[in-house]
């Protein structure tokens, strides 16, 4: 019996007091005892949902417990350099979620006399933190009335509701939204934002779903029409295939890395020195780009002299919408030592075993690989 009641004000559709008891009571019985469900510490709970935003349960769990022994509280974070926290989170990816943690936690001492911020706009402001991640921490640690609707949720609404469009439209946005809502007439908010992330992590998967063991399956519009799979509608996101090559010098067991050589998400990572292939896009077009002269350009600006390059081979990686094919050039070069970081970036000279404590672009761990020199 699909279907459901909308609300009449926003015509959002809504859960029923049944539905919403059953998703409530799936909860209790079934939910995974995950450590930062066993706290009501704000600090913990941030210090969850941020490593969750892009890290997978099983690897978070691994890590979660070793950062909070290594800054404990907020005061301990905000005291910490980046260098410090970048290392604690060293392998964890996406850096930029560190610096921005490590920017929240001061911004809480310092425009906050130290006092977690509750509501969402205060959450909201804070460095790093977006909708999603300001409504979870204000509904889970503080309970205040907000569910954060990050992509598990949003599956889970679009086939109950069965809405067939762009969850990351903003009008269907705010209807998923007030959808959600509406459970919170009933429940706690942290339970109700909870149990939809845990029935999209354990159910209501992307791909064969478990829809015989879904607490919501009976008024489920997309269960009912057997269009589980094809919710929600994604837009198709345009890869690009690019061509680049980075440079591996190396003197006396040390290698020259940069920090910073590229906007993006690789901004805090350290690499093998790679000219960002996005800055020739006019050359692309032109189709007269050679990778190889370009890398050669760029080390003379590194102040590395004029290299010989020797092709090592060639890895792949992608980042974002982008697949990367990158050829590894062996650079030689009468050059002493030294040498000038572009704008924005850190330069320097490492081992292997320094580099592995250094927050390393995964390019840069496959070029250690491919050249086999081990931690
Ligand atoms: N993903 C994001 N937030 C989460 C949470 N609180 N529990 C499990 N997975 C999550």
């Amino acid at each position: 019996m699909p279907a459901a009641s909308t609300d009449g004000q926003t015509n959002s559709p809504r859960f029923d007091a049944a539905a919403g008891a059953a998703l409530l009571h799936w909860y209790e019985t079934e939910r995974r005892d995950l450590p930062w469900r066993r706290t009501s510490d704000p600090y913990r709970i941030l210090v969850s949902e941020i490593m969750l935003q892009q890290t997978r349960v099983e690897t978070v769990m691994r890590r979660y417990e070793r950062f909070l022994e290594r800054f404990p509280d907020l005061p301990a974070l905000a005291a910490a350099t980046p260098e410090e926290v970048l290392a604690e989170w060293s392998g964890l990816g996406y850096y930029r979620r560190a610096r921005n943690l490590h920017a929240a936690a001061r911004a809480i001492v310092i425009e906050h006399e130290g006092v977690f911020p509750r509501q969402y706009e205060p959450l909201r402001a804070l460095p790093g933190i977006g909708d999603y991640t300001a409504a979870a921490v204000a509904a889970i640690a503080f309970g205040e009335p907000h569910v954060g609707i990050d992509g598990n949720v949003n599956r889970v609404l679009c086939r109950y509701f069965g809405i067939a469009e762009d969850p990351r439209r903003a009008v269907v946005r705010h209807q998923l939204l007030a959808a959600a809502e509406s459970l919170l007439d009933d429940h706690a908010p942290g339970d109700v934002t909870q149990a939809l992330i845990e029935l999209g992590a354990q159910i209501c998967i992307p791909r064969s779903p478990r829809c015989t063991d879904c607490p919501l399956l009976r008024r489920c519009v997309a269960a009912a029409e057997c269009i589980q799979e094809q919710l929600p509608i994604r837009r198709k996101q345009e890869i690009t295939t690019v061509n680049e090559a980075a440079g591996v010098m190396e003197r006396n067991g040390r290698f020259l890395l940069l920090r910073g050589q590229r906007p993006g998400v690789l901004a805090d990572m350290w690499e093998f020195p790679t000219p960002d292939s996005r800055l020739r896009v006019s050359a692309i077009a032109a189709g007269n780009v050679d990778p190889a002269s370009e890398l050669r350009g760029y080390l003379a600006d590194l102040g590395q002299g004029s290299v010989a390059l020797h092709r090592l081979g060639e890895i792949r990686h992608g980042i974002t919408n982008r697949r990367i094919a990158c050829t590894v050039y062996r650079a030689d070069t009468e050059a002493a030592g030294g040498g000038a970081a572009p704008a924005n970036a850190k330069f320097g000279w490492f081992t292997r075993a320094e580099a592995a404590q250094l927050p390393l672009a995964a390019s840069a761990k496959r070029i250690f690989d491919l050249i086999g020199v081990d931690e």
